[in-house]
């Protein structure tokens, strides 16, 4: 098959130009043609294999091309780029590749293009197009990737054993994969990788990271998430997770599934926000549920206190991860920690003083906050489901109402600490703090709306309870 008329960007004539000149086969390969293939979008990044020096084919292009783009060369890994309009092209050099077991450094020969595509990871991304001037865009498809494409499965080229543990995240990127493409893996795959999973643990943080992350984006991430948790990767991975699925009975009463729960919560949350890190917080939402499940005859089964313990968790998490420690890891501290507050508001009367409250509590986050608690409905019961629902448009409705009147959401208090201190002619002391305090309160239970005057006048009145005068 040739793909001649699909490399139309004039970067592929320009390698072939290069190749012909240093007579060196060339050939693209990896994503780019299985994108191609699949018909999605182009992506940023174009990798091209060199049967011979992939630096010194760099370095060739660019002396070829007008602009002379500068190569960024590894020397180590012997591969080099270099940036034309807005993508990155990757050279390498054609590898056969053998790792030892007992150490994660391969060792390195020089190979035919086939010994390249042996060692990749899945069949569909072993495809490769010629870019010799010979047979331009003739198709190179030693594994049958293009079957494999046809009928959505993801396969290694050589046995799923050798191939998983010369690179165990590979583990995570079938997953990843079967994921965004909506494929199947194959079969002794799966075997393969239920077999290798402890071996996920030599991967640093930022990779795995990487992988989840990936899987999150896309459109129903529980496919990839029942993929880690059968494979037994979940529960190395993230075992907050898999300590969700445990339901007991005690005296006949159970308790809903949290982990089968949570990932409907992600998948619900998916189409309302393309935030990764809101999706963050919609998997982590429950992970205090596990440590802090108890069971009494009154209450049945209870959860006390399980958002303020994830919240903590959710440090830990990051941290064991090597992810961000930043305003990112807060965010979905702040989500998981305030995950029930809305959910009280919708099943009860929505009063005016408890929407000011949230939005005075989430501040800027809000918004996401309410669309965290949407997707948390997944009741069964239609008439519950509809009442949830119905109840958190009042909420947002009176988000917006309260915003309005007494714009709390970044609360700035009326008064200042420096005027009262003016008023009664005091020092810095507890009773200002205490005065601050009650005005605050006064606004969010809407006992005074949120201006000087009124804040004033109130000020006066709680002084002269304390025995304050004014000066
Ligand atoms: N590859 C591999 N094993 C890995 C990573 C990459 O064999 N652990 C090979 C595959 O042939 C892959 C190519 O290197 O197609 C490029 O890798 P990368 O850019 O990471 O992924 P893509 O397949 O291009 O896809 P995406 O950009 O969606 O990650």
């Amino acid at each position: 098959m040739n793909y001649k008329s699909a490399l139309h960007n004039p970067i592929f004539k320009f390698i072939s130009q290069a190749s012909k000149e240093l007579q060196v086969d060339s050939y693209v390969i990896g994503g780019f043609v299985r994108d191609l293939i699949l018909g999605r979008d182009f992506k940023k990044d174009i990798d091209i294999v060199a049967v011979g020096s992939g630096i010194e084919l760099a370095l060739k292009v660019s002396e070829l091309l007008p602009r002379k783009p500068k190569v960024q060369v590894f020397k180590t890994y012997g591969t080099a780029m270099l940036r034309f309009e807005d993508t990155e092209i990757e050279f390498v050099g054609a590898r056969k590749e053998s790792y030892t077991h007992d150490s994660r450094n391969p060792i390195v020969e020089n190979g035919t293009l086939e010994d390249d595509q042996n060692r990749r990871d899945f069949t569909i991304n072993a495809l490769a197009l010629s870019l010799n001037e010979s047979d331009f865009g003739d198709l190179l498809d030693p594994f049958d990737g293009l079957k494999d494409i046809d009928n959505k499965i993801l396969k290694t080229p050589l046995d799923p054993d050798i191939t998983y543990s010369d690179d165990p995240l590979r583990m995570m990127r079938a997953i990843r994969f079967a994921t965004q493409l909506n494929f199947e893996i194959e079969e002794h795959s799966l075997q393969s990788i239920s077999k290798n999973a402890e071996r996920i643990k030599i991967i640093s943080g930022e990779r795995i990271v990487d992988e989840l992350n990936k899987i999150l984006s896309t459109r129903k991430p529980s496919i990839g998430f029942l993929h880690l948790y059968k494979t037994g990767l979940l529960e190395t991975l993230l075992p907050e997770l898999t300590a969700l699925n445990q339901v007991e009975e005690i005296e006949g009463q159970t308790h809903k599934n949290n982990f089968y729960h949570t990932l409907e919560v992600v998948d619900n949350i998916c189409p309302n926000t393309d935030d990764v890190w809101l999706r963050w917080a919609a998997l982590l939402h429950d992970i205090g549920k596990a440590p802090t499940k108890r069971f009494n005859k009154k209450q049945g089964w209870t959860f006390h206190g399980h958002e303020f313990l994830g919240g903590k968790m959710v440090k830990k998490l990051f941290e064991r991860l090597h992810m961000p420690l930043n305003q990112k890891m807060k965010f979905v501290q702040k989500m998981v920690i305030m995950s029930s507050r809305p959910i009280v508001l919708s099943q009860d009367i929505v009063t005016d003083s408890a929407v000011r409250r949230l939005v005075f509590d989430a501040g800027e986050d809000v918004e996401n906050l309410m669309t965290l608690c949407e997707a948390d409905i997944t009741t069964k019961n239609p008439t519950k489901f509809k009442k949830y629902h119905k109840n958190f448009e009042i909420v947002r409705q009176k988000i917006v109402e309260v915003e309005e009147k007494d714009s709390v959401r970044n609360f700035q208090p009326p008064i200042s600490g420096e005027e009262i201190m003016e008023i009664f002619d005091l020092k810095p002391s507890r009773e200002i703090g205490v005065l601050k305090e009650a005005v605050k309160e006064a606004i969010l239970e809407g006992e005074i709306p949120n201006e000087y005057e009124a804040a004033y006048q109130f000020v006066l009145k709680r002084a002269e309870k304390l025995g304050l005068k004014k000066k």
